[in-house]
């Protein structure tokens, strides 16, 4: 690979810091963070180095999903601030050089839009079409899956105009219809009123939901439950949107757009993202995130941390985009527990080591990354004992809806103590005052109690810290366009413990080595390209990061501490 030879753009070499706004910092006591609290925090956040910070949904909402459920897209949500302050929060990140991208929530609206009001008032009102509606004389209407619905139904029942309303989502999630080319009107425009504001990209909800099939057709059953969701994002018409929302909005600004890609695979990313075809610059996918995991964030069996199925997956994701397309790699978001918990360790004599190693990965594979909140400091899962501290809808509703089957509800809250949305939803831990010093009031959801000693101010101006890790892993990464464009190949993908594998662009090859595990390894030198005859003095000349003091080699074998990861310029 030569540099000189690649499509180089500032999404490619940017890293994304992504703040769920409703966790991170309470500025008025309500216990509900907002806008004017990461206003507080900019200079915490220039002082990462990330050049872009994505921001979930702050639209006006009544909050049934946590602002996934919009009521107005071109309001604030009162508990967030108001567009002054969003406005400030803008101008305070662009006069730090960083870059701000919104969430774009199309698939649904909430059901208290005024679109989704009148929608439902009659049949033939001018707002009707702009969802997807099955009369009630059709009979019961083909079965659909739906991720939030108590009963896992996406079909409900409206009595007003005597109709079924769809909805993947909750029933206050209601699908928009994009065949209407008056909804995607009013979508474009309103995805161009926040461009003349001046953000930089849309990272857009699951957008791959967007095209719905023609008429509704039964699906085959083995698509059935959560399976639909690869039958959901292959809707027919989604290439075709998304060809025209970039002709009419996209092409006209410099911006990043990134796909919340469920249901796309290695197979069929390139259609979204190859550049000659004009949709999206980036996908996230899923396809690791699954590994062990089954319905309702079951876990099926041991292997959730399995690594060398970990492994095949990303590997297979950066062979996908290697030459087309561009990757993105990431393990946490407000979807998906602790990246700590979920895969390295949490357990304190593991956790900063891990969650260090962990780091060093996301920052050292090619794609762009993804960064979450908290991640920084080594935050991990609360693990609630009861349903009752939950606040995700999606947690109450599976353990409702197993309740009334008679199911196992006891392995459900298990299983969520590791899976659960909400372990990545507690409020940051900025220092070791009350609630962490996220909020003077009682936070919506509870601190995770390890605040007093895992914390921002702790970490602050401690040298080998996990922040100040981050910190110059991103340093790295952004002086190294090697660890950014170059070529990526896997070494010993057997090895159960031991993730390995070298970066080479130009006349440079770094090699990263990563322990995945509780345990000490010692691995073969020349397996890992090492020639025999270098020593521990010279290779640690080489080193370009360690989560650990020391390194040691023998002559024949390189030696890794639990959840050890080093960097190492081979050339
Ligand atoms: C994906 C979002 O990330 C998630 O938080 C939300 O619940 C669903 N889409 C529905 O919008
Ligand atoms: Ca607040």
């Amino acid at each position: 690979m030569k540099l000189a030879e690649m499509n180089r753009k500032w999404w490619k070499e940017a890293i994304v810091y992504q703040i769920y706004p409703r966790s991170f910092q309470d500025s008025n006591g309500d216990g509900v963070g907002d806008l004017r609290g990461i206003i507080e925090r900019l200079d915490y956040i220039q002082s990462l180095g990330v050049d872009v910070v994505w921001l979930n949904p702050c639209y006006r909402s009544p909050n049934d999903d946590n602002g996934y459920d919009i009521s107005d897209y071109r309001e604030i949500m009162s508990e967030f601030g108001n567009m002054a302050d969003f406005e400030e929060l803008l101008a305070g990140m662009h006069a730090r050089g960083i870059k701000l991208v919104m969430d774009l929530v199309v698939n649904h609206s909430s059901d208290e839009h005024e679109w989704f009001k009148q929608s439902r008032l009659s049949r033939d009102n001018p707002y009707r079409d702009y969802y997807h509606w099955w009369p009630a004389e059709k009979g019961t209407p083909p079965t659909r899956w739906s991720y939030f619905d108590v009963e896992g139904n996406a079909w409900k029942y409206d009595e007003p105009t005597d109709a079924y309303y769809l909805h993947y989502f909750s029933e206050k999630q209601p699908d928009l219809n994009w065949e209407n080319p008056e909804l995607r009107k009013e979508i474009y425009d309103m995805m161009h009123f926040w461009f003349k504001k001046g953000i930089d990209g849309f990272r857009m909800d699951v957008i791959t939901f967007i095209s719905k099939h023609d008429g509704y057709p039964e699906f085959d059953v083995a698509y059935h439950g959560q399976n639909m969701i690869d039958m959901y994002a292959q809707g027919p018409r989604l290439h075709e949107y998304l060809q025209e929302m970039n002709k009419e909005v996209l092409s006209n600004y410099d911006i990043m757009t990134v796909a919340e890609g469920q249901g796309t695979h290695t197979h069929n990313v390139v259609e979204l993202v190859d550049e000659s075809r004009n949709e999206l610059n980036m996908n996230y996918h899923f396809d690791h995130q699954s590994i062990g995991v089954g319905a309702r964030y079951l876990l099926i069996d041991e292997d959730f941390q399995d690594l060398v199925k970990f492994k095949q997956v990303m590997s297979e994701w950066d062979g996908a985009l290697s030459s087309e397309g561009w990757n993105t790699i990431y393990f946490g978001n407000h979807d998906f527990p602790r990246m700590v918990s979920r895969w390295a360790s949490d357990a304190p004599e593991h956790r900063a080591n891990a969650s260090k190693m962990l780091t060093t990965y996301l920052l050292s594979m090619r794609g762009t990354p993804y960064y979450y909140m908290g991640d920084e400091i080594g935050m991990s899962n609360i693990k609630f004992d009861n349903i009752d501290d939950y606040n995700d809808l999606m947690t109450i509703n599976w353990y409702n809806l197993t309740q009334k089957e008679g199911g196992d509800t006891h392995a459900l809250l298990e299983a969520h103590k590791i899976t659960g949305r909400d372990n990545a939803r507690t409020p940051i831990q900025w220092d070791n005052t009350a609630n962490a010093g996220f909020t003077t009031g009682k936070p919506w959801l509870k601190v995770n109690p390890n605040y007093t000693s895992v914390n921002v101010a702790e970490q602050q101006n401690r040298a080998d810290s996990e922040l100040n890790y981050f910190r110059k892993m991103v340093r790295l990464r952004k002086d190294n366009l090697t660890l950014v464009y170059g070529q990526y190949a896997l070494l010993l993908p057997e090895h159960k413990q031991l993730y390995a594998y070298t970066r080479h662009l130009d006349d440079e090859v770094l090699l990263v080595l990563l322990n995945y595990s509780d345990t000490a390894l010692s691995i073969d030198k020349v397996a890992l390209g090492i020639s025999d005859t270098t020593d521990t003095k010279e290779a640690s000349a080489f080193i370009l990061i360690n989560n650990f003091s020391d390194f040691e080699m023998t002559n024949s074998t390189v030696v890794l501490r639990p959840y050890q990861a080093v960097i190492i310029k081979l050339k």
